[in-house]
This record gives C-alpha cells, sequence and structure tokens, in this order.
C-alpha cells in the first residue's frame, strides 16, 4: 500500500483509511473510464472534412436510467459499508477514561479524571492500549480539535459538548501533532500542540505527580498569602513560574520584554508606571492593575494599542505568579 497519509494510530483509524482506499479506487476507476471514453470518442468521431455534421442524437431512456442506477448503487455500497464505521467513531465504549478538551484563543485546556487540570504549552497525554474519551468544548469561539493520526476530527463549540473516542495501539507509544482545524482568530494558525501517547504505567505515574504537585502548590500559596498579609509587602507570587508561564499560554507572541514594539505593551519597566489609556485617562500599573487586565484585557486599554487581547483561563495562583514575573522585569 502506499503511505502517502501520515499512519493511522488506532484500529478505527486503519478501519476509516482502508476505506477511504476502497473509495479512492471506486472513484478512481469510474474517473478513468469516462475520462478515457471522452478522449478516445472526441479523437475517434472528429469531424475530418468541413461540411461533415454531427448525428442529431435525441436522448436514450434505456442509458439514462442505466448511469442513473449504476452511480446510485455504488453510493449505497459504500454507504453501506461507512455508516457503521461512522456509528463506532461516535459511540464511546462505557469503559472510557475521561478527558475534557477545552479549546480557547489561543491553546488547549486538558481536565484529567483526578482534577489534574493542564493548560498553555502542555500537551495531551493519554494512555496506549486504553479507551479514552474526549468531552469536548470552547470558552471562546468555535476550535476543532483534530490529531491527524486518530483519523477523526470534532469541533469544539462553545456552550455545547461533543464527544470523540478513541483506543491507541500498544505499539505507538509516541509524540503526534494536535491541532487546531477551525479559524478561530489572529493567532489561530499558533494553536498547535502534540498528544503524548503514554505506556499505562507511565501515563498513571505522571497523572499522580502531577496531582501531588498541585497538592503542594496550593499549600505553598495559602502559606505566602498568609505571610503577605501579616508583613504587607512581599509579592504575592512567584515570578519563576511566572516567566514559565508567560511563555506557555503564549503572551510574549504579544508582548515584548525587552521594550520592541509588539502587538501589546512591553512589560519591560511597565510595574510601578504611570500608564495612559485610550479613554484618556491615566492609571498606576501596580498589582491590582495588572491582575485586572489579565483576567479582564479590554477593562482597560492603554492608549495606541487595539482590545485585541483575548480573555484566558488562568487561576488566581497562576495571575499572581505572573503579575510577580512583570514586577521583576526592572
Ligand atoms: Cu482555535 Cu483555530
Amino acid at each position: 500500500m502506499i503511505h502517502w497519509l501520515t499512519q493511522p494510530i488506532t484500529e478505527l483509524g486503519r478501519q476509516i483509511d482502508a476505506m477511504f482506499y476502497w473509495i479512492l479506487a471506486i472513484t478512481g476507476i469510474v474517473f478513468i473510464l469516462v475520462e478515457g471514453l471522452l478522449v478516445y470518442y472526441i479523437i475517434r468521431y472528429r469531424r475530418t472534412h468541413a461540411e461533415q455534421q454531427g448525428l442529431d442524437y435525441h436522448g436514450n431512456t434505456k442509458l439514462e436510467v442505466l448511469w442513473t442506477l449504476v452511480p446510485a448503487l455504488i453510493l449505497v455500497v459504500i454507504g453501506y459499508f461507512c455508516v457503521p464505521l461512522v456509528q463506532a467513531a461516535q459511540t464511546p465504549p462505557s469503559n472510557a477514561i475521561v478527558i475534557q478538551v477545552i479549546g480557547h484563543e489561543w491553546s488547549w485546556e486538558f481536565k484529567y479524571p483526578n482534577g489534574v487540570d493542564t493548560q498553555g504549552s502542555e500537551p495531551l497525554r493519554i494512555p496506549a492500549g486504553q479507551n479514552v474519551l474526549f468531552k469536548i468544548t470552547s470558552g471562546d469561539v468555535i476550535h476543532d480539535f483534530w490529531v491527524p493520526q486518530f483519523r477523526v476530527k470534532q469541533d469544539a463549540v462553545p456552550g455545547r459538548e461533543t464527544r470523540v473516542w478513541v483506543n491507541v495501539t500498544d505499539t505507538d507509544i509516541g509524540t503526534y501533532p494536535l491541532r487546531c482545524a477551525e479559524y478561530c482568530g489572529v493567532l489561530h494558525s499558533q494553536m498547535v500542540s502534540t498528544v503524548q501517547v503514554l505506556s499505562p504505567a507511565d501515563y498513571q505515574s505522571w497523572l499522580d505527580g502531577q496531582a501531588k504537585a498541585a497538592a503542594s502548590k496550593a499549600q505553598a500559596d495559602q502559606l505566602k498569602a498568609q505571610q503577605a498579609k501579616q508583613t504587607g509587602s512581599a509579592p504575592l507570587g512567584d515570578a519563576t513560574n511566572g516567566q514559565k508561564l508567560a511563555t506557555q499560554f503564549g503572551c510574549l507572541s504579544c508582548h515584548a520584554i525587552d521594550n520592541t514594539q509588539k502587538a501589546g505593551p512591553s512589560w519591560k519597566g511597565l510595574a510601578g508606571t504611570q500608564v495612559p489609556l485610550s479613554d484618556g485617562k491615566t492609571v498606576t500599573a501596580d498589582p491590582a492593575y495588572l491582575k485586572e487586565s489579565i483576567q479582564s484585557p479590554t477593562a482597560k486599554v492603554v492608549k495606541g494599542y487595539s482590545p485585541i487581547m483575548p480573555q484566558t483561563q488562568m487561576s488566581d495562583s497562576d495571575v499572581n505568579d505572573l503579575v510577580a514575573y512583570i514586577q521583576s522585569l526592572k
């Protein structure tokens, strides 16, 4: 078989490919037959001298019936074999691991069964050899969840839940591209991620590790908030983590950290300055303003810039970390 497409990594994907090749063969034969006859008749019955006239045919009922029925029959046969595949793709097994997929401008968020929630440029992680059901939705506009190697593709629609399930073959452990396949705004082309297919043991230990890390971070945050309350000074967040988040969430595609001109205001030396706004007012870039600008980007728009920044789904503690990072850019 010719491998011009990426290899499917699920059994269903392989069946879909087989179906595709059958349809390609049938339509290919019809194409060659029709075009071949056309070319043959053009040459065979061409006008050979100037006064030659063509015959004046007025239809042929038998032929018309034949060339309507034969293609219709071919379509029915194709449909007969395709319907079970479509049904299988849309009927998740009841024992599937459920992962929630949420599209955002312009990154994917994944929620795992034990409460682990990854965002930004974090890849999707799934175990091989197990049924995995994706419950897909969107936090803003329509996106489209697409892993070419799955051979299934599903829109992420705000306010609605769509579903797709897969079972990746044990031998296909590896990393595959995950794309947004629906135009969703200016950075649609950068809404690119990956899916990591892990062995069930690796998947479980990653998941457990994440849950532990989340728990200890929550504890540390609580402690820091208490300290900040007592001393009234220390920054609320962790600038090092904030730096990581700035890359993960793609903030730095629009905000410079070295005063170069980008789509959004530069962060360098921003904290504490007086910022002129588009409505003529001025505001001090204190933590409260920075926080508001991350959480509701269009509440205050800086003079000379457009209100194009998307809403991000960041936890409160992530926002604090990001603000701490911006404050650290002197
Ligand atoms: Cu999201 Cu395109």
